[in-house]
């Protein structure tokens, strides 16, 4: 089994997928942690030397090759499931879950990890503010699409595990 966990950048992707396969003795996968190692750059020099759309190409590329593999729960970039039919691809090969929080929650959480999302990192706080805003209700109808939409925020794993 494949499980793949969708949402905002700062929804807590990363947290649960690694607390998710402890749980399950699956293996755990950051995407964009991988494409750092296989690319031998950070995400932010990736967009600066190749920009966004070689970056989606990029990531859409690791997607495929991860849905060959079993037994892994994977953490997606909050665009992962924006581009071509990713969304669709995620959902025929795995479980998804979509991690929801909400705009203010958001927030505060990237105004704190701003410095390594190039999408983000030289904006104000209010120009983030509007960011997030816009983003969220762009990408949240194909969020939505997951089999599970659960809260972001105080995850039960217990919970999160009945529902595999
Ligand atoms: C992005 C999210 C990031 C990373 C890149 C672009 C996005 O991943 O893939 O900075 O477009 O939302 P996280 O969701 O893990 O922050």
């Amino acid at each position: 089994m494949i499980i793949f966990l969708v949402g905002f950048m700062g929804s807590g992707k990363s947290t649960v997928g690694q607390r998710l396969a402890r749980r399950l003795g699956y293996t755990f996968i950051d995407m964009d942690a991988r494409l750092e190692e296989e690319h031998g750059m950070t995400i932010n020099e990736i967009f600066k030397k190749h920009g966004e759309n070689a970056f989606r190409e990029m990531e859409s590329r690791l997607l495929h090759e991860l849905v060959a593999l079993r037994d892994i729960v994977v953490s997606t970039g909050g665009g992962l499931p924006c581009s071509g039919n990713n969304m669709e691809l995620i959902n025929q090969k795995g479980i998804s879950i979509y991690l929801k929080m909400g705009p203010a929650t958001l927030l505060n959480r990237l105004s704190r990890g701003k410095s390594r999302r190039p999408l983000i990192r030289h904006l104000s706080r209010a120009e983030l503010d509007i960011f997030i805003h816009d983003k969220l209700r762009e990408r949240e109808p194909v969020y939505l699409r997951a089999h599970h939409t659960v809260n972001g925020l105080n995850v039960d794993m217990e919970k999160l595990t009945e529902l595999l």
